[in-house]
C-alpha cells in the first residue's frame, strides 16, 4: 500500500450519519479514507475530495472512477471558494503528510535519502526550504524550530544550520539532517535527532497550523445540523488547535452590564482523544502519534 490510512474504521464509523449524504474528504492523500467513505455511502450519496498536492490529484483521477466522486486541487483553507451546492453531512481532516511524501526524496521531506531543500506540499507555492535558509536570521529560525518542533536545542541548531548553509555545506536533506545530528547533545531514543527540526520547518513552510485553523473555521459553516467533522491530528500543536477551535465560546460582559455571561455551543463533542488500537500500532508505526476528535453540529 502507498499510504496506510490511520484510524480507518473508527473515523468512517463516526463520519457517516446518512448513507445518501454529501461528504468531503479534505485531505485525499492516496484515498484510503475516501475509498472507505465510498464503500459506506449509497449511489445517492456523494464525496468531494481535496488535496493540495498534485500527485494526490493525479492518483485520484487514475484510480477513482466512481460517478459519485470528484476531486479538486485545493487547500482546505480555501473550502469556501469551492462550489459546494448544499450543506454537507460530514467532513474528514487527516492532517499532515502521506507516507508517499517521505518515500519520494525529490520532495525534500526525507532525512534518510538525499533530496532537494524543498518541503513544499503544494508545488505552486513559490518558497522552498532553500529560500527560507537564504533569507531568515538565526533568531527567527530558532523560534520556528522551537515553536513548531518543540525542539529544546533550537538556538544551537538554528545557528549551526545557517552557518553551514552559508559555507555551502548543506545542499540536500541528508546534509541538513547530519548537521542537526552533530549539533544536538540530547539524543532522542525512538526518533532520528532531526525529526523535530524537520517537522518544524515543514509546518512553518506550508503554514500548516494557520491553514488548519482557517479550514476548520470554514468547515463549521458548511456542515449541516447533525453533521460531523472528524479530525485526525499527528502532533500536539495540531490537536491543541483542533480542541480550541471547537471549544464552547464564552461571552463575558463587564460588571456594569446587567447580563449573565453566556456560553455558546455550536458543536457537541462526539469523541475525544481516540487513539489507534494496539493491533493498528503493530502494523502501522506512523499511527502511533494519531489522535482523533469528532464534533457534531448542534
Ligand atoms: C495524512 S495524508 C491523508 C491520507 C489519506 N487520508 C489516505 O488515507 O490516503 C494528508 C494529505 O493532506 C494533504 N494536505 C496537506 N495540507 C493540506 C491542505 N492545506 N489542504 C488540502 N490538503 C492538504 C497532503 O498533501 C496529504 O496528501
Amino acid at each position: 500500500m502507498l499510504h496506510t490510512p490511520v484510524l480507518l474504521e473508527e473515523s468512517i464509523d463516526f463520519l457517516i450519519t446518512n448513507t445518501s449524504g454529501k461528504y468531503i474528504d479534505a485531505t485525499f492523500g492516496r484515498g484510503g479514507h475516501s475509498r472507505k467513505i465510498l464503500e459506506s455511502i449509497s449511489k445517492d450519496g456523494n464525496l468531494l475530495a481535496l488535496d493540495k498536492d498534485l500527485e494526490a490529484i493525479k492518483y485520484a483521477k487514475e484510480n477513482f472512477k466512481n460517478s459519485n466522486f470528484s476531486i479538486k486541487h485545493s487547500g482546505f483553507e480555501d473550502l469556501d471558494l469551492i462550489n459546494i451546492p448544499k450543506k454537507v453531512d460530514g467532513i474528514l481532516f487527516d492532517f499532515g503528510l502521506c507516507s508517499t511524501h517521505y518515500d519520494n526524496p525529490s520532495r525534500g521531506f526525507s532525512f534518510k535519502e538525499a533530496g532537494p531543500l524543498d518541503m513544499r506540499i503544494d508545488l505552486r507555492q513559490p518558497n522552498k526550504l532553500v529560500d527560507l535558509f537564504e533569507t531568515i536570521d538565526a533568531r527567527s529560525l530558532a523560534n520556528i524550530i522551537f515553536q513548531y518542533g518543540e525542539e529544546k536545542e533550537s538556538r544551537k541548531i538554528s545557528k549551526e544550520i545557517l552557518n553551514s548553509f552559508k559555507n555551502g555545506e548543506i545542499n540536500n536533506t541528508v546534509d541538513l539532517a547530519e548537521i542537526i545530528k552533530k549539533t544536538k547533545t540530547q539524543r532522542p531514543k525512538r526518533i532520528h535527532p532531526a525529526t523535530k527540526t524537520f517537522q518544524a520547518l515543514r509546518i512553518f513552510l506550508n503554514d500548516e497550523i494557520n491553514n488548519l485553523k482557517i479550514g476548520l473555521e470554514k468547515s463549521k459553516d458548511l456542515i449541516k445540523t447533525g453533521g460531523r467533522i472528524v479530525c485526525i491530528s499527528f502532533h500536539s500543536l495540531e490537536d491543541r488547535a483542533v480542541k480550541k477551535l471547537f471549544a464552547p465560546k464564552k461571552i463575558s460582559y463587564p460588571k456594569e452590564v446587567p447580563l449573565n455571561n453566556e456560553v455558546i455551543r455550536e458543536f457537541r463533542v462526539v469523541a475525544k482523544k481516540i487513539k489507534p488500537k494496539s493491533s493498528e500500532l503493530e502494523i502501522n508505526k506512523r499511527s502511533r502519534s494519531a489522535i482523533m476528535r469528532v464534533f457534531e453540529k448542534i
